[in-house]
């Protein structure tokens, strides 16, 4: 139905919109003048990566995320480094593996840790493609609950026995895509104790980590700011790091345990060197991309607390309506009344409002009726298409 409006002229605003380059966004003039570096025309190709783009991704993750803010940084980033939420610590290029993107580096980490028909441990709600990119793999994705009481945790029990005897890792996604908790460091000392007592790994998607809105103490920091105890997979990349999604650079990082650690970098390496899917030209980048591209991190950062602080005024007017604490990334959740299904509800919105808007189901809630709405797009819009969908949830439009 959003095609057939749209090619019909009518002007819907996408409240799914997760794509930074289209959000209106000021991208620094000259900032893919680095893919023209006349090196680029040489192939010598690397497994992991090539050291100095390694290296820049190494130098990058050292630092806590209001470290990296260019000279514009913004109040919020101020903030956070006043409640001390991160800190830094070296990071070696040689336990970073580079990938054209962070899905790739799921498949990656999958093929290394699996065999078919294994399972892996996945939370519940979250990011819909997880559950593809682990069957694509003849993996397992087997759900454990994220509850919700005022601030999103890891239901730990509920973690414990989900992980049966096939059982080969763990995925936590930190701030979590839509629910944006943070792991919280109790939970991650307990997740850690569970893949300890049953031989798992740990997998930690940190793609929206440097997007701290609303932060539990203590809560907004990468599990790479301490030594891993078990061995530890750290996601991330470009295109949500700086957004930009289309240049397909990402990257894995592992800890953990030397002896670990070292035999799995030279298994990725076999997997890796299979394909040698990352572009010469954006490896050579890469330290020019993640300092220029601080800018428009930085504008993310402004954007998303702006339309936070929007949404949470707007949804304070309608009693019937709740905002889940937000606690980072770039996505808000809002419970609506249950008086129709969440389906009825978007196709409502869609048709009569015009506004393309999530229903909780889509990212496996386990109940109904909540709404999930990007806080990337243009800020007018965003307050305008806000209004319309809790007046139609309210049964007032
Ligand atoms: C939680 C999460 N992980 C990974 C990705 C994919 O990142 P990439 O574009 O690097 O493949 C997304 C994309 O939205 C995401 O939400």
């Amino acid at each position: 139905m959003y095609e057939r409006l749209r090619s019909q002229g009518v002007d819907v605003t996408d409240l799914t919109e997760s794509n930074p380059t289209r959000v209106g966004l000021h991208y620094p003039p000259g900032l893919l003048d680095a893919l023209a570096a006349p090196e680029g025309m040489r192939y010598e190709p690397s497994p992991r990566g090539l050291p100095q783009a390694r290296k820049a991704v190494a130098s990058w993750l050292s630092h806590a995320p209001h470290e990296r803010c260019s000279h514009v940084a913004t109040k919020l980033a101020e903030s956070t480094a006043r409640r001390g939420t991160c800190e830094s610590r070296q990071i070696d290029p040689d336990r970073v593996a580079l990938t054209a993107s962070t899905s790739e580096g799921y498949a990656c980490v999958f093929k290394l840790l699996c065999d078919p028909g294994d399972h892996v441990l996945v939370p519940q709600p979250s990011y819909p493609l997880l559950e593809h990119l682990a069957r694509f793999e003849g993996v397992e994705p087997v759900p454990y609950p994220l509850s919700y009481h005022g601030t999103w945790r890891i239901d730990l029990p509920a973690l414990a026995e989900a992980a049966g005897s096939r059982a080969r890792a763990i995925v936590v996604v930190s701030p979590n895509n839509p629910t944006g908790s943070f792991l919280a460091p109790e939970d991650h000392d307990a997740v850690t104790a569970i893949c300890r007592e049953r031989s798992l790994r740990l997998i930690v998607d940190e793609v929206f980590n440097g997007y701290p809105i609303d932060p539990l103490p203590g809560s907004a920091r990468s599990v790479l700011s301490a030594s891993a105890e078990v061995l530890t997979f750290v996601l991330g990349g470009l295109s949500k790091a700086v957004g930009l999604p289309q240049l397909k650079l990402a990257w894995t990082a592992v800890d953990g345990p030397d002896d670990e650690v070292e035999p799995a970098l030279d298994a990725l390496d076999l997997v890796l060197d299979a394909y040698l899917s990352v572009s010469t030209p954006v490896q050579l980048a890469a330290e020019r991309l993640l300092l220029a591209g601080t800018a428009v991190a930085d504008q993310i950062r402004v954007r998303i607390a702006a339309n936070h602080r929007k949404l949470a005024r707007l949804v304070a007017e309608h009693p019937a309506a709740g905002l889940l604490r937000t606690e980072g990334g770039w996505y808000a959740v809002v419970q609506v009344p249950a008086t129709k299904s969440e389906e009825a509800l978007a196709l409502e919105l869609l048709e009569q409002d015009h506004v393309l808007v999530h229903p909780g189901y889509f990212f496996d809630f386990s109940r109904e009726a909540f709404l999930v709405t990007s806080l990337l797009p243009e800020p007018e819009r965003f307050a305008a298409a806000i209004k319309r969908v809790l007046a139609r949830a309210a049964g007032t439009p």
